[in-house]
């Protein structure tokens, strides 16, 4: 379907739902915009999840959102149960705006909910020409390590640098070896998972996409990424005030509450140190990188965020493929 379309009936669907225009629009340019850069596992798959939780009053449509001004660099958000795309993007703009007026910029934001992509808000930052740290904690994933049950979520851990040219460098990965949003649509299409990223409720490996849920994923690096996601853990729900240590709600499946959802977002200008030698010096550490021999099992070394940057430039020029039971569900949403 053509993209401008397809956001169109996502912004009527999320007004539909009680959600204002303003908010409407931040959320469905959000969900529009991972299905171009290539996330589906973050995009329409996620619409109906969404919908419930606004339909149950779990994601607040009119919330009264409180910042907290604690410095000139440092605040600290109440989403008040928004959608969690409205909650991150109010405090990744107050991020950049505080780190421009002082150089470093800090937000805490608490009772947020899913956000989508570390990318999209680190993207922000690196537009402004500023150094970006994006973190989120989210639903029982990943059990800890010597563990067999889940506890810490996927949490990513995303920073983002200017590089002086037009891709920016963005490195935004989840703790778990894939993330949970494409365990989610494989169950939702019927599709196995790949061998060697979750276990079953019983600690055996599985490719079953359901299967895996009930279970654990298995973090990058065994108790580098169960610490990985600890760290996150910490920074956005002890040090926030959002909820942690495995008392997320899962956005599908928990309707007991709002998920109370933390993120914290840290903006600096790069320059901080070094000035403009910043950029010369960013420049030379890339180039370092690219001009290394190459390895016969790709065919060009990449620094992060360049497959997504160049996915979104071929994406935007097509129409998105929705698959038939993901578009049988944005129908039915459609004629509430
Ligand atoms: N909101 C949430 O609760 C939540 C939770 C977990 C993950 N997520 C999101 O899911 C996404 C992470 O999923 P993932 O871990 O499966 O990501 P991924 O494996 O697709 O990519 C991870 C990183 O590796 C980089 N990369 C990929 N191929 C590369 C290559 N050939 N050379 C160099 N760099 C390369 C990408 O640019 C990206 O920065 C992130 O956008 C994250 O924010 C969100």
């Amino acid at each position: 379907m053509n993209t401008q379309k397809l956001k169109k009936i996502i912004n009527h669907v999320f007004i539909k739902h009680g959600l204002s225009n303003k908010h409407a629009k931040i959320s469905s340019n959000y969900i529009i915009k991972a299905e171009l850069v290539g996330a589906p596992s973050h995009g329409l798959a996620r619409l109906k999840m969404y919908c419930n939780r606004i339909k149950k009053k779990l994601i607040n449509c009119k919330p009264k959102i409180k910042i907290k001004k604690i410095s000139q660099s440092i605040s600290h958000i109440d989403a008040n149960n928004a959608i969690g795309f409205v909650g991150a993007d109010t405090g990744i703009k107050i991020a950049i705006s505080n780190a421009k007026k002082t150089g470093f910029g800090m937000v805490g934001v608490k009772n947020s909910g899913h956000y989508g992509l570390s990318s999209f808000y680190a993207e922000q930052a690196v537009k402004k020409n500023l150094m970006v740290w994006c973190f989120t904690n989210a639903p029982p994933a990943i059990a800890p390590y010597g563990s067999t049950k889940a506890l810490f979520g996927t949490n990513p851990v995303c920073f983002g640098a200017p590089t002086g040219n037009k891709i920016p460098f963005i490195l935004d990965a989840s703790a778990s070896i894939i993330n949970r949003g494409k365990i989610r649509r494989a169950e939702k299409l019927g599709q196995k998972i790949p061998a060697g990223v979750a276990l079953d409720k019983n600690g055996k490996p599985t490719t079953n996409a359901k299967k895996a849920l009930e279970g654990v994923q298995l973090p990058i690096a065994e108790f580098k990424g169960s610490g990985l996601a600890w760290m996150v853990d910490i920074v956005s729900g002890v040090l926030t005030g959002a909820n942690h240590g495995g008392k997320v709600k899962d956005p599908f499946d928990d309707l007991t509450g709002p998920q109370n959802v933390g993120h914290l977002f840290i903006v600096i200008k790069p320059g901080i140190f070094v000035g403009k030698n910043y950029l010369t010096q960013i420049k030379k550490n890339l180039k370092a990188v690219k001009r290394l021999p190459r390895s016969n099992m790709i065919k060009k070394i990449l620094y992060p965020g360049e497959n997504k940057y160049a996915k979104y430039k071929k994406n935007i020029k097509k129409s998105i493929e929705i698959p038939d039971n993901i578009l049988q569900e944005m129908n039915k949403l459609n004629a509430i």
